[in-house]
């Protein structure tokens, strides 16, 4: 099959691109979990296979609360997890500033994305009993009570299955090779016959740390959907060791013209072999007290995950996910109108805004404070109140809910009635007009990223939201 010259596709960009653009997630994935051994204590992480890992003499911490269940509220906040992924959204979204000032409007799609009829097309829904899952759908692993989601896609041939991230917030795939410190199973490419070398380098650097390999080709599938000669990185050196994440690589979902490869995704390349129904993908990220399953569906949309409506949002620019964000609500009463554009990422766990509207936020929480232990841009708030609070994100007027259980994080120490809050603030490094919206988000709200005309994102209310257990036994807190 044919692949695009993604250097004429995406010239106007290209000017504009840097190394940066993946280190976010490469710090993520190898470097950045070095932790210091007072945060090693505590369980094991559980493989999806019911293993254990085996912990580094460095340690890990991939969790969110010092116990391993998310039923548990009154589990201690674990900062470390946080910390290091807002360092590296800083670095992932290094370039969003000059992105998104240059970018006005919707630049002209890199693919015939109207093949399908545009947003006028029927919406590829299926239902569970369909063959429609074998073929499009990626079932995702829910890692350690929600703090990571992948799924198995496989390289070369023969295909080499390997577990990745499938994430909305960069553009670019890679696969761990020769990452000594990473525990995770890792492409090997002698043993493909179709694998190609290319002479450029796949370089990322982020801090004090850098992560490199080489921009490689080879047969990619996910589900039953393959591209031949699809374009990723290989890293194979990475600074700092140590990483007990599951995963073997990145599957960047946002758009060619962010990726630091400059060459198409693999999901624009099955868009431009016309391999899919739709030019659309969905995603569902079920939270593990809900026992549901996650999914990327591509070219597809799956009726038995999400209920109601589907709520059409504009794109703001083909680059990440992004769409209107005109508020923040606490209950109905604290409504703080906002003019920003956000960014869809499920490859992120937390959603952040910029400090100042941080802090506009948590005015309106009675008992919030800032928690300036953890850094700046956490807050807490009175833990008693949590159940009750209704948190919305507004998009383009219309308000989405968070579930409770996705806003509190945890309490400050074993006897406090503080909890700190699933919203952060970023610093001033990332624009001010920019939110960052993760898995907190969507663990409430079924997406469908689509591609046709000027580009929209789709929600939904989650049907497993809806199944998840009530963590709190009543008048647990009063
Ligand atoms: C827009 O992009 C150009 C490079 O193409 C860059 O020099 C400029 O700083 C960017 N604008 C902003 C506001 O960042
Ligand atoms: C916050 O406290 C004030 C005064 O005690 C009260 O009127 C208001 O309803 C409270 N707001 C919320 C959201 O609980
Ligand atoms: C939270 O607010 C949203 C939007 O205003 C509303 O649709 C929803 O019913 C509210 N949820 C609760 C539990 O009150």
């Amino acid at each position: 099959m044919a692949v695009v010259d993604a250097s004429l596709v995406y010239a106007p960009l290209s000017l504009i691109l840097t190394t940066n653009m993946l280190a976010g997630l490469a710090a993520a994935l190898c470097a950045s979990l070095l932790l210091s051994s007072s945060q090693a204590a505590g369980p094991l992480p559980i493989r999806p296979d019911g293993a254990s890992y085996s912990r580094s003499s460095e340690g890990v911490r991939l969790s969110f609360r010092a116990e391993h269940d998310t039923r548990d509220q009154d589990a201690v906040f674990v900062p470390t997890f946080v910390q290091n992924e807002l360092n590296g959204l800083l670095k992932k979204y290094a370039q969003a500033m000059s992105l998104l000032h240059n970018v006005t409007g919707i630049t002209p799609p890199n693919v015939d994305s109207t093949q399908t009829g545009g947003v006028t097309q029927q919406l590829p829904l299926y239902p569970p009993t369909s063959s429609v899952v074998e073929r499009q759908a990626m079932g995702l692993f829910n890692y350690n009570h929600d703090v990571l989601y992948y799924g198995p896609a496989s390289v070369g041939n023969p295909p080499q299955t390997l577990d990745i991230i499938p994430d909305t917030g960069s553009a670019d795939l890679w696969f761990l090779s020769g990452c000594a410190s990473s525990k995770a199973k890792q492409f090997f490419p002698p043993a493909s016959i179709t694998y190609g070398r290319t002479a450029s380098d796949f370089d990322v650097s982020y801090g004090d740390g850098y992560a490199s390999g080489m921009l490689a080709q080879d047969t990619v599938s996910v589900a039953a959907l393959s591209v031949d000669h699809q374009y990723f990185g290989v890293v194979d050196e990475i600074s700092t060791s140590l990483s007990n994440y599951p995963s073997s690589g990145v599957l960047g979902l946002g758009f060619g013209t962010i990726s630091q490869s400059k060459t198409n995704t693999f999901f624009e390349n099955l868009m431009v072999a016309r391999k899919l129904p739709s030019a659309l993908f969905s995603i569902s990220l079920a939270p593990a007290s809900s026992r549901g399953k996650s999914e990327l569906c591509l070219g597809c949309v799956n009726q038995q995950k999400f209920s109601g409506e589907i709520v059409w949002l504009p794109l703001q620019s083909r680059t990440w996910w992004t769409v209107p964000m005109t508020g923040m609500a606490v209950d109905t009463i604290g409504v703080v109108p906002l003019g920003l554009i956000a960014a869809i990422d499920s490859g992120t766990s937390q959603i952040y805004v910029p400090m100042a509207h941080a802090t506009e936020f948590y005015s309106r929480i009675n008992g919030s404070q800032p928690a300036p232990q953890y850094g700046p841009g956490y807050w807490t708030f009175p833990c008693d109140s949590s159940a009750n609070l209704n948190v919305t994100i507004i998009f383009d007027a219309v308000p989405f809910d968070i579930d409770p259980q996705d806003f509190n994080l945890g309490k400050t120490a074993p006897n406090s009635n503080q909890c700190v809050g699933g919203v952060f603030g970023f610093p001033d490094d990332l624009p001010s007009n920019f939110a960052i919206i993760g898995a907190g988000f969507l663990k409430s709200w079924y997406a469908i990223f689509d591609h046709s005309d000027s580009g929209r994102v789709g929600l939904a209310r989650s049907t497993a939201r809806q199944a998840r257990a009530v963590p709190f036994a009543s008048g647990h807190f009063n």
